[in-house]
C-alpha cells in the first residue's frame, strides 16, 4: 500500500467458511409413494436420475424455516451468537412471499439486529454458487466481517396439491382417481427429481493466507429462458396471477429436459477448467469437486469428462433429489460432518439451473 511515499505490505484479507448447517423436509418420500399417484417407477427414476427419495415439507413449512434451521446449524458450529453477525445474503428461488424476499422474513425469525442489511437473491439451481462469490467479495472489499449466506428451497408448493399429493406424505390414504394420476403423470419429469432443503454457511474474514476462496467464474445466458421456467404468475400479465393462469398450470416450472442436460454435462467442466485457469491450478489436482444434485448422470458426465475419479465427486441425490439452492451447501456439510473434506484440501463448487445461470467457485479448506 502506497501512503505518502512510505511502502508498507497489508496482507490480503480472505474469505472462508466456519460454519455449516443444513435441513431438511420432515417427510422421507420414496420413489414408490410417488408410483402410486403417477405413471412412473422406482426403476426408472433410480436409472434416469439417481434420486431414491427427497423429502418434503409439511403444509405451512417454507423456506425461511428450512433455512432458520440450517443457518442456526452454521452459526453454532462456527461457534458464533447472531450479534456478531454483520450481514445476510438468502438465496432461493421459492420464497415465503413474493415480496419481500426471504432475508427480512429470516431476520425476523432468527431475531437477528433489526438493522442489519439482507440480500435476496436468486439463480435458482446456481444461487448458492453466486452467493458464495458475492460473500467473498463483500468481504474482501472490507465492507463485512462475517456473513451469513444461506440456500433454500421449498419445491413441494409447486406441485398441484389437489392431485393426491397429500398421499406422498402420509396426511391421505385415498387412492388418486384416474384423472388426478393422469394430472400428475403429465408433469412426471419434473415433479419426481424435486426435493425440499437448506444449507446455511457461515463465511468471516481471515488474514490466514493458506485458506479460503481462490476464485469464482460466474456465467448467465438467457437466450432461451424457457429451457427451465415457471411460464405464469410473472408481473407482465394483468393481474399478475389469475384463475386461468392456475387452471392451465401456469405456476408449475416446465423443463426441456434434455436442453438443460445438455447444457449441464458441457458448461459445468467448462468452468471448472476455467476457474482453475483462473488460479492457476489444474483440474486434476481439485481434490472434492460438489456438483449442483441435479441427475446423478449429469454428475458423473461432468467428473468423466474432468477425469475425474469417482472418489472426488462425491452425491447426495440419491436421498435428497434436487433441492436447487440448497444441494450444494448440503453436500459441503455433509462431507465436513463426515471427515471427507479435510483441512488443507482444493475444493471446487460448480453448479448450473434455470436462467441459464452457472459457475464454479474454488476453495481452499
Ligand atoms: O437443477 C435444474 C436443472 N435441471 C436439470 O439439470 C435436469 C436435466 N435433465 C434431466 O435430468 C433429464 O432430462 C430428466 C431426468 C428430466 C429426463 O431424463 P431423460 O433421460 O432425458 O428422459 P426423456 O425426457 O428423454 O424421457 C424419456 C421417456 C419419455 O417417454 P417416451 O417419450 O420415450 O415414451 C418420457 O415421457 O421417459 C418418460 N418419462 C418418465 N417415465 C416414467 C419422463 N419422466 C418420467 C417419469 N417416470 N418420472
Amino acid at each position: 500500500m502506497h501512503d505518502r511515499g512510505i511502502v508498507t505490505s497489508v496482507k490480503s484479507v480472505k474469505s472462508v467458511i466456519t460454519g455449516t448447517g443444513i435441513a431438511v423436509g420432515q417427510n422421507v418420500v420414496k420413489n414408490d409413494a410417488l408410483a402410486k399417484i403417477m405413471d412412473t417407477s422406482d426403476e426408472w427414476i433410480r436409472t434416469r436420475s439417481g434420486v431414491e427419495q427427497r423429502h418434503y415439507v409439511n403444509p405451512g413449512t417454507g423456506s425461511t424455516d428450512l433455512g432458520r434451521i440450517a443457518a442456526e446449524g452454521a452459526l453454532a458450529k462456527a461457534g458464533r451468537t447472531k450479534e456478531e453477525l454483520d450481514a445476510v445474503i438468502f438465496a432461493t428461488m421459492t420464497p415465503d412471499h413474493f415480496f419481500p424476499g426471504n432475508g427480512p422474513v429470516l431476520q425476523a425469525k432468527m431475531g437477528l439486529r433489526e438493522s442489519m442489511p439482507t440480500f435476496d437473491i436468486r439463480q435458482q439451481c446456481s444461487g448458492f454458487l453466486y452467493g458464495l462469490d458475492l460473500a467473498d467479495s463483500l468481504i474482501r472489499s472490507g465492507k463485512y466481517q462475517r456473513l451469513l449466506l444461506v440456500g433454500a428451497d421449498v419445491h413441494t408448493p409447486f406441485m398441484p396439491w389437489h392431485n393426491n399429493w397429500d398421499a406422498t406424505i402420509g396426511r391421505s390414504d385415498r387412492e388418486a382417481t384416474p384423472e388426478e394420476y393422469a394430472e400428475n403423470t403429465k408433469i412426471r419429469d419434473r415433479t419426481v427429481l424435486f426435493g425440499d432443503g437448506a444449507g446455511a454457511v457461515v463465511v468471516e474474514a481471515s488474514d490466514d493466507d493458506a485458506r479460503g476462496f481462490l476464485a469464482a467464474k460466474l456465467y448467465t445466458n438467457g437466450s432461451n429462458i424457457e429451457a427451465l421456467y415457471v411460464p405464469g404468475v410473472g408481473f407482465r400479465r394483468r393481474p399478475f396471477v389469475d384463475r386461468a393462469q392456475i387452471d392451465a398450470s401456469e405456476y408449475i416450472p416446465v423443463m426441456e429436459g434434455r436442453e438443460v442436460f445438455k447444457q449441464a454435462v458441457s458448461k459445468m467442466p467448462e468452468s471448472v477448467r476455467e476457474v482453475c485457469a483462473s488460479a492457476g491450478v489444474e483440474p486434476s489436482q481439485i481434490d472434492l469437486l460438489l456438483i449442483h444434485q441435479a441427475n446423478l448422470r449429469i454428475v458423473e458426465g461432468v467428473a468423466k469428462q474432468l477425469g475425474l475419479p469417482a472418489e472426488k465427486v462425491p452425491h447426495n441425490i440419491e436421498r435428497y433429489g434436487n433441492t436447487t439452492a440448497g444441494t450444494l451447501p448440503i453436500l459441503f456439510h455433509e462431507c465436513l460432518a463426515d471427515g471427507r473434506i479435510k483441512p488443507g484440501m482444493l475444493v471446487c463448487f460448480t453448479a448450473l439451473g434455470s436462467g441459464l445461470h452457472w459457475g464454479a467457485a474454488l476453495y481452499r479448506t
